[in-house]
C-alpha cells in the first residue's frame, strides 16, 4: 500500500507507533520498524539527551529500516532541554520526529535544518491547521478515543477525521481507536492516509513491558477507560484501576477547585511501577478505549502482517463486493 505517508517516512505500510511513555524503548520501535512500520522512540522517557543518543544507538543495532523519536512538550512545570534533546537525535541520524502537547514551532528552525520529517499530533482541526502552517510534513489527528491525551474538544475520529481532510494539505494518518484492518480501511476512507497505534502495540509480544500490563489490556473491554484531570485542563485518558477511582472521587469532590497537588501523587512517576514492575494500581496510566478490540498478544510482525493483508481483503472483496453486488 502506497500513500503520502509511507513515501514521506520511506516505510512499507502506513502505520505509525506513537510515542508511549516507558514503552517507546529500543525493542518497541526496532520491532514496528522492521516490521514495516514506523516505529517512535518515547524521547523523555530517557532522563537525559546523553541516554537518549544510547537508546538511539541501541535502535539503530536492532534494525536497519527508519525509526522516529517522540517529542512531548509537557505542560507547565517541568521544562527539559528540548534543544539539547534535539541535537542526539540529530546526531543519531534520526530523520522523523513525532512531537505532541504544545506546537513545536520554535523547534522547527532546528529540525527542519537537520531534513528531519516533522508528524505533529494534533487533538483538533484548528492545531492541526497550525502545524500545516509553521511546517510540518504531516499531522497525526488523535480522536476523543485515544488513550493519552485527548484534549478539551472531545471529538471522536468519525468526525475529526473527514474534517481535517476538509481542510488539510498536509497527509494525515488517523490516531485514537485504532487496531486492526477495519481500522485502517475506515481511516483510509475518512481521508487519513495511515494510522497511529498506542495501546494496540503495548500488548505484543516485543513490547518492553511488564506482562501484567498486555494482560490487563487484553482483559478490558472499550468500557474500562475514565477521563482525569479535566478540570486541570490536561485530560487524559487511563484504564480504569484503584487509583484512578481515587483521582476520580478527589475530582468530584474538589470540583472547579482541584488542583494538581491533590491528586499528585497518584498520577506522577507512575510509569516506572506499572510498566516495569507490573504494579498495575500504583497509579493513573493511559489506556485507549481500543482496549475492547484488543484480545490478544501476538508479535508485532503477527499484528502488522495480519492488519495489511485482511486490509486487501476488506478492500478487495467486501467492498468491492457490495458494488458488484
Ligand atoms: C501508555 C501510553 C503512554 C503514552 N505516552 C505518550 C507520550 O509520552 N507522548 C505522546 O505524545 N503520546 C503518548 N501516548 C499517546 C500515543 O502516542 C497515541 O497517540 C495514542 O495511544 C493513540 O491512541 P490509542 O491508544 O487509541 O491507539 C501514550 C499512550 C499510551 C497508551
Amino acid at each position: 500500500m502506497k500513500t503520502r505517508i509511507t513515501e514521506l517516512f520511506g516505510i512499507k505500510h502506513p502505520i505509525i507507533q506513537g510515542g508511549m511513555h516507558f514503552v517507546g524503548l529500543a525493542e518497541m520501535a526496532s520491532a514496528v520498524s522492521n516490521a514495516g512500520g514506523l516505529g517512535i522512540i518515547t524521547g523523555l522517557t530517557q532522563q537525559t539527551p546523553e541516554l537518549l543518543a544510547k537508546e538511539i544507538a541501541r535502535c539503530r543495532e536492532m534494525t536497519d529500516k527508519p525509526f522516529g523519536v517522540n517529542l512531548t512538550f509537557l505542560p507547565g512545570f517541568a521544562n527539559p532541554p528540548y534543544p539539547e534533546y534535539i541535537d542526539a537525535i540529530i546526531q543519531g541520524g534520526v530523520k522523523a520526529v513525532e512531537t505532541a502537547g504544545r506546537s513545536p514551532e520554535q523547534y522547527m528552525p532546528q529540525l527542519k535544518a537537520a531534513g528531519i520529517k516533522v508528524i505533529h499530533k494534533c487533538t483538533s482541526v484548528r492545531h492541526s491547521l497550525k502545524a500545516e502552517k509553521i511546517g510540518c510534513d504531516a499531522v497525526s489527528v488523535d480522536g476523543f478515543e485515544c488513550g493519552g491525551h485527548p484534549g478539551e474538544d472531545d471529538v471522536p475520529n468519525m468526525i475529526l477525521l473527514p474534517r481535517a481532510a476538509e481542510e488539510l494539505k498536509i497527509p494525515f494518518v488517523a490516531s485514537g481507536g485504532m487496531a486492526d484492518a477495519r481500522s485502517l480501511v475506515a481511516a483510509l476512507a475518512l481521508g487519513a492516509e495511515g494510522m497511529n497505534m498506542g495501546t494496540r502495540f503495548i500488548a505484543t509480544r516485543e513490547a518492553p513491558v511488564h506482562e501484567n500490563v498486555k494482560k490487563a489490556i487484553v482483559a478490558a473491554s472499550e468500557l474500562d477507560t475514565r477521563l482525569i484531570m479535566r478540570n486541570l485542563r490536561n485530560t487524559e485518558r487511563v484504564l480504569t484501576n484503584a487509583a484512578v477511582e481515587k483521582i476520580v472521587a478527589i475530582e468530584h469532590a474538589k470540583g472547579e477547585g482541584l488542583g494538581i497537588e491533590d491528586i499528585r501523587e497518584l498520577v506522577g512517576g507512575v510509569y516506572p511501577r506499572v510498566m516495569q514492575k507490573g504494579d498495575m494500581d500504583a497509579g493513573a496510566w493511559s489506556c485507549g478505549m481500543v482496549a475492547g478490540l484488543i484480545h490478544d498478544i501476538p508479535t508485532v510482525k503477527e499484528l502488522i502482517d495480519r492488519i495489511m493483508s485482511e486490509a486487501t481483503v476488506i478492500i478487495r472483496k467486501r467492498l468491492e463486493g457490495f458494488l458488484d453486488a
